[in-house]
């Protein structure tokens, strides 16, 4: 395949999800009966749930599931000192370039990628771009843009009351260090880990939901002794691919770039970035990075609090390093569709008039919709057992997290399994006419299609079965 049509099949791909996800109520434009705003999305019914699925797994994985890393949920807005301390009020911009003709503004590093993304290597000799991607105008030099978000508590709109919107979790994380020691009994290594939202005034119309102005993350500040950072570097670098497998991302579809020297962030002596490959190209998908000690130590100047931790077997006090995995939720959710998304010409079995079918192979665990319950056709008896199914698997199953069990009648028997084949539905019950007399149900498997016959009171039993 030529790169101009690999090029045009990548943004094919990224189109035909996008319009999934609006079709079938994954993700839409934001206040779009307004016209939009620029990088702003919103999650729908399906969209919502997997997030949801997504941030639960995330949390049971790595806080329920292990003994050293404990939950927070910090507040959003933050005393405007943390962002000093932090040295995001100073260093946390990117470069901006202005067109003098058609005055769109544009990150001067993000200009690179545009380039970047024809054929890399060609980038290098396109560094110094000084016309509009646009218009062909002129662009002015860069100048530094700070990426917060300010807003003001009470209403004078002046300096002493501005607060900045968090740009990312991590630093609730730090501020209560101190709260967490004194308040649990935990010993170093240990970790303190939220989810939450995060704000950044991006400059770049940002892929979808690849880069947006509100997002999620889920993060985990890991503190250690500073000598035993390279070893729980690489724990944790095989933690997070462990993560993608268990999420079923596909291993070929992502790899790690490590951070040259001059683009690693100002608190990090290490980072590397795990990329997925996304239609739009290899992208940063979650980060991995060697924070050391530099936030807890600036916080300790900036408030004048004792953050030291004292070692309970020899009293030692020292200030903990830190290693910090973080994973963008919207970036999950990206990497999950873009990774699930598939397309069968010709269509399969019920609907043969089909000249593609769309698929989702999403992992089970984070499907949204886990099984849905279909009568063959719309006659009243078979509505009312499919009816008493759904009923009947609520209370078996219902106390599983997140199992949603959905119910349709609407449109033939094909055109609903393959509905549920394009939001990636694991499991399909029909209800037919031998369900009435054998009270016995066929279960559908999205992947291999196989159908088997089902006893309706063993049904419960052997769906959880498929999902653990
Ligand atoms: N605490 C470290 C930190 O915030 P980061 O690499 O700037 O590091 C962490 O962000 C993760 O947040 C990224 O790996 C990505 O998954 C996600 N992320 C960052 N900016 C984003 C944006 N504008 N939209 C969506 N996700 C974003």
């Amino acid at each position: 395949m030529s790169q101009e049509s690999r090029l045009a099949d990548s943004a094919g791909k990224m189109q035909k999800i996008i319009s999934l996800c609006k079709r079938r109520g994954f993700i839409y434009p934001g206040s779009e009966i307004y016209g939009g705003l620029a990088n702003s999305w919103d999650f729908g019914s399906l969209g919502s749930q997997l997030k949801k699925n997504i941030k639960d797994l995330w949390w049971q994985y790595f806080v329920v599931n292990r003994d050293d890393i404990i939950g927070i949920d910090a507040a959003l807005m933050m005393n405007p000192k943390v962002w000093e301390a932090s040295g995001h009020v100073d260093g946390f911009t990117d470069p901006l370039v202005e067109c003098k003709e058609c005055h769109q503004r544009f990150r001067e590093d993000q200009l690179i990628e545009i380039e970047d993304k024809i054929e890399r290597s060609i980038a290098k000799k396109l560094l110094k771009i000084d016309r509009c991607p646009n218009c062909g105008g002129k662009l002015s030099t860069a100048r530094q843009f700070n990426l917060m978000f300010k807003t003001n508590i009470g209403p004078v709109d002046d300096q002493m009351n501005t607060v900045y919107l968090r740009p990312e979790t991590a630093q609730g994380m730090f501020v209560n260090f101190k709260n967490i020691l004194d308040s649990t009994r935990v010993q170093l290594p240990f970790g303190i880990a939220q989810i939450g939202k995060a704000f950044r005034n991006e400059i770049t119309p940002g892929n979808f939901i690849f880069r947006v102005l509100e997002f999620e993350q889920m993060e985990i500040e890991y503190f250690i002794r500073e000598q035993d950072w390279e070893r729980i570097f690489g724990e944790w670098q095989s933690a997070m691919s462990e993560w993608l497998n268990y999420i079923g991302i596909n291993s070929q579809n992502y790899s790690i770039r490590e951070h040259n020297k001059d683009e690693l962030s100002h608190y990090s002596k290490r980072t590397i970035d795990f990329e997925y490959k996304f239609p739009f190209g290899q992208k940063e998908l979650y980060g991995l990075a060697y924070r050391t000690d530099f936030d807890l130590k600036n916080h300790e100047k900036h408030s004048g609090q004792d953050l030291k931790y004292r070692d309970p077997q020899t009293n030692e006090t020292f200030i903990p390093h830190v290693i910090e995995p973080t994973f963008g939720v919207e970036r999950t959710v990206l990497a999950v569709l873009c990774d699930a998304y598939g397309e069968i010409e010709g269509g399969r079995g019920q609907d043969s008039r089909q000249d593609q079918e769309v698929i989702l192979r999403l992992d089970k665990k984070l499907a949204p919709v886990k099984v849905a319950v279909f009568p063959l056709m719309k006659k009243e008896k078979l509505i009312e057992q499919a009816r008493a199914i759904v009923k009947k698997l609520r209370q078996d199953l219902g106390h599983l997290p997140n199992f949603v069990i959905a119910y349709d009648d609407s449109g033939s028997i094909g055109k609903r399994y393959r509905r549920q084949d394009e939001i990636g539905t694991p499991y399909c019950v029909t209800v037919d006419f031998e369900t009435l007399e054998d009270k016995a149900v066929t279960v559908r498997d999205r992947d291999t299609m196989k159908q088997e016959r089902v006893r309706i009171k063993e049904l419960g039993g052997f769906l959880k079965e498929k999902f653990v």
